[in-house]
């Protein structure tokens, strides 16, 4: 059976990848709970439709930064996916231009930030993670001087999460050859052969004169993640970088309001997919605070998988939604023609969704359109 949800390409990729690869792309924080609590979210809202509406044409299209997106996702920003698949970087970053969409390169990528501009070209992010500040500073430079436009600042890693998986199958980088591994590597020989071929994945924008051994870049991951970074080296930033500027990993909407007085131009909600804190709310339980408090695109993402989650967030008053596993997913199980999929996937359920609520214009989504799962029915009015 051909794959035909999110789901099923989760259900492929774990087939396809060694079990310290999968828990470390499908895991959360501490006892996880995170996770199911990002899908359950979306329970607490209902999609009311309108009737005899003409939907006989759609459109999802929506505007971010002065254009026109084809559909509202972007593709999150996500380390080591080349340990997915080899070459995983500008594998996404080709899929995301194809569909017209953005792509955020991590700062721990598998190519350096110049390869994907290079080889993938689109409308390319580059997402900053401090590891110290003139490291930091480094980075940004060569990205503006490879061509990125957007700078994307995740904030809400001062310190990695307690990711259990990783620590019970001792996933780090570099990957150690227990025996446990080279077992877990030998049946999943699709997986071990792109691998082997290609050299295993290594922390590419940090291979740098001094450093350039993996050892090196774990300690460099590891050492110099500077938890120190507040809100005047965000005002030193914006001073610094001169195009668009998102912060991402905002659960506070008065943060978000500092952040624009700050000159930022987006902020992305978002729990980092559960990987960090387990008990953070979900993006959809603060994001109607955020819509009414704050004056700027607002983003957002954890925990989508399906279409009508993405029409749920835009008629809550979301710009678009990053999507984070689900493309890994369709990149761990096929590579290229499995992001491919899984975009086109998303975007065939947008337009359903749309259809069968009588929304003919993405653009047109709003409070209208959505209730609380536990709202009080309103009561019946009196017969005239
Ligand atoms: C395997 C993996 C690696 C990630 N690496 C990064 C990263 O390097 N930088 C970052 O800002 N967020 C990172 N994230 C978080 C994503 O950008 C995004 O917030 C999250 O995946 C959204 O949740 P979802 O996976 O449920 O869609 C990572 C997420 C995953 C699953």
């Amino acid at each position: 059976m051909p794959p035909i949800n999110v789901d099923d390409y989760r259900t492929l990729a774990r087939r396809r990848l060694p079990r310290m690869v999968f828990d470390y792309l499908d895991g959360g924080a501490d006892r996880e709970r995170g996770l199911a609590h990002n899908r359950k979210a979306f329970d607490a809202f209902q999609l009311v439709p309108h009737r005899l509406a003409d939907v006989s044409t759609r459109d999802q299209t929506v505007n971010l930064f002065g254009r026109t997106l084809p559909t509202p996702l972007v593709l999150a920003p996500t380390g080591l996916n080349g340990a997915l698949w080899p070459d995983g970087d500008v594998i996404l970053a080709r899929a995301a231009a194809e569909a017209g969409i953005p792509f955020a390169l991590s700062t721990a990528s598998n190519c350096t930030l110049e390869e994907v501009a290079e080889r993938a070209g689109g409308d390319l992010w580059f997402q900053l993670y401090v590891l110290g500040r003139s490291l930091a500073e480094a980075l940004t430079k060569r990205a503006l001087a490879a061509g990125y436009k957007t700078l994307v600042l995740t904030v809400d890693v001062p310190i990695n999460g307690k990711r259990e998986r990783d620590m019970r199958n001792g996933f780090a980088i570099p990957f150690r050859y227990s025996p446990r591994a080279v077992i877990d590597g030998a049946l999943h020989p699709a997986w071990l052969m792109g691998q082997l071929r290609h050299g295993l994945p290594q922390l590419a924008n940090f291979a740098v004169r001094g450093a350039d051994d993996v050892n090196a870049q774990a300690a460099l991951m590891k050492r110099q993640m500077d938890a120190s970074y507040a809100w005047d080296d965000l005002k030193a930033l914006r001073d610094s970088w001169p195009h668009t500027l998102i912060v991402k990993g905002l659960l506070r909407p008065e943060e978000a309001v500092r952040c624009v007085e700050f000159g930022v131009d987006a902020v992305v909600i978002s729990n980092h997919g559960a990987r960090q804190i387990e008990d953070a709310p979900s993006p959809l339980d603060v994001l109607p605070d955020f819509v009414r408090s704050v004056d700027c695109p607002i983003l957002v993402d954890s925990g989508f998988r399906r279409g009508s989650d993405v029409v749920k967030a835009l008629a809550l008053g979301a710009r678009c939604v990053l999507i984070g596993r689900p493309t890994l997913y369709g990149l761990a199980a096929r590579g290229g023609p499995g992001v491919a999929d899984v975009l086109r996937m998303l975007r065939t359920e947008i337009d359903t969704t749309l259809a069968l609520i009588g929304c003919s214009r993405a653009r047109d989504l709003g409070p209208d359109f959505i209730r609380r799962t536990d709202a009080v029915p309103r009561p019946p009015t009196a017969p005239v």
